[in-house]
């Protein structure tokens, strides 16, 4: 298996590091980037979705990051991608709450870990932390990791073995905040992470299994286990205690095309300048006369022309001489483009990149426009663009960035304290 491709741990399975998929791999069929599932490869398996029939035995000896086309002659296609710790936390079943990305990177970044540490971790919940915790470790590094829920600890177990990790990380079922950690992982740890309701009663067992120098994490939703733990902390004699709420702000950027809301001046074309403009100094020593006050500052506002939105503006070439005339049709390809465009920022739920789902005419397919080209479609029906110049709004194809409406709101808290051995 080969979640762990980047490290050494397949060094001496060639067919693994090869990069082609075998049977019983896990293969994430990619649809569109919001639309993935993790499929396990059988000789005789088949993955039916709304672009087709997949017959596994087809994938089988093909290298990750192909595009396979459907077995049932649509046309339809999916990527065959290599798991990862990423896609895993995308597509895994969910059996509890799970973290994600922003808060991941956060806890493996800060606690310090690399080839070879040892991380205690609880609750395994379904696992979606310890696949990023297993490969920060690996190869010759450790998690072990606690769940009380003995269906829960027996499906991580299983998910483990089948990603090809079992030597990488050990399951327990385990009663941490009653139990504590086992003695036998006192001092041996680098770092500690929780995920549980109380991990305050967990603390005076995570300071004597960490090591000097051992990092600790607790995630909590709410501020007031947040200020449990932080007292708990200090009680046992940890020290840098910092809490942070991380908000991960996505952005939609696409080309589009937009009023600016501003009267802005016919483009014009660009001339080549002759000779270089002297500079002042030099002209004042040739007796060259400064440029005028009023005509220097209306360059300068020219040059920063104020726009709506904090983007680059493009006015299309064939502006300065056909007056920038949508209407005469000049510039639909643009337009075309940009519908396209917006299907791929993901905003398109339908996922599949515009290809044609099994059955489907090329009509009942094409991607929704966003709101706002439809609506400056419709504007531009009834504001003629015929003329270009001062006080006439113009339609202009931009580079527009906007935070996305459905950006991840609060998830939790994410206490990290560090433990130093006081002589
Ligand atoms: C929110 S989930 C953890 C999710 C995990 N961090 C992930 O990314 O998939 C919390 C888990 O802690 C387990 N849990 C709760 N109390 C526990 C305890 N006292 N000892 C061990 N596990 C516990 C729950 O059964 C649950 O599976």
């Amino acid at each position: 298996m080969n979640f762990l491709r980047c490290t050494d741990i397949t060094a001496g399975d060639s067919s693994s590091s090869s990069g082609a998929i075998r049977e019983g791999d896990c293969v994430i069929v990619y649809e569109g980037i919001n639309t993935m599932k993790a499929v396990y490869v059988t000789a005789k398996g088949r993955f039916d979705n709304r672009f087709g029939i997949f017959n596994h035995k087809s994938w089988i000896g093909k290298p990750y990051g192909s595009k396979v086309t459907s077995d049932s002659g649509h046309g339809g296609w999916v990527m065959l991608l290599r798991p990862t710790p990423e896609l895993w936390t995308q597509v895994l079943r969910h059996r509890t709450q799970i973290l994600y990305l922003a808060d991941i990177s956060m806890i493996v970044m800060h606690l310090d870990l690399q080839p070879g540490s040892v991380v205690l971790e609880s609750g395994t919940g379904s696992g979606s932390l310890t696949h990023s915790l297993v490969r920060a470790v690996a190869p010759r590094g450790h998690v072990h990791t606690f769940e009380f829920h003995a269906g829960r600890a027996e499906d991580a177990t299983g998910e483990f073995k089948q990603h090809g990790l079992s030597k990488l990380v050990t399951v327990m079922q385990r009663n941490i905040e009653e139990q504590g950690f086992p003695e036998t992982l006192h001092g041996g740890a680098d770092a500690i992470f929780l995920d549980l309701p109380a991990p305050h009663k967990v603390v005076p067992s995570a300071a004597a299994c960490l090591k000097p120098n051992g990092r600790f994490c607790a995630f909590s939703p709410c501020i007031e286990q947040v200020q449990r733990t932080t007292e708990a902390l200090s009680s046992s004699g940890f020290t840098d205690v910092i809490t942070y709420e991380c908000l991960l702000r996505e952005y939609d950027v696409h080309r589009g095309l937009v009023y600016t809301g501003v009267e802005l001046e016919r483009p014009q074309p660009k001339r080549p300048r002759r000779d270089p403009k002297p500079s002042t100094f030099a002209a004042a020593e040739q007796g060259i006369s400064e440029q005028p006050r009023e005509e220097a500052s209306a360059s300068a506002a020219e040059e920063s022309a104020p726009t709506e939105a904090s983007v680059k503006v493009e006015p299309p070439a064939e502006a300065a001489t056909t007056g920038f005339s949508m209407q005469q049709g000049s510039d639909t390809s643009g337009l075309e483009e940009e519908k396209a465009g917006i299907s791929g920022t993901g905003t398109d739920s339908s996922g599949g990149e515009g290809q044609p789902p099994a059955g489907a005419t090329a009509e009942a397919v094409k991607p929704p426009l966003g709101a706002e080209v439809g609506k400056l479609e419709q504007q531009q029906q009834l504001t003629p663009l015929g003329v270009g110049g001062l006080g006439v709004r113009q339609a202009l194809r931009m580079v527009h960035c906007q935070p996305a409406r459905e950006a991840r709101g609060h998830t939790g808290y994410l206490t990290f304290a560090r433990k130093f051995v006081c002589g």
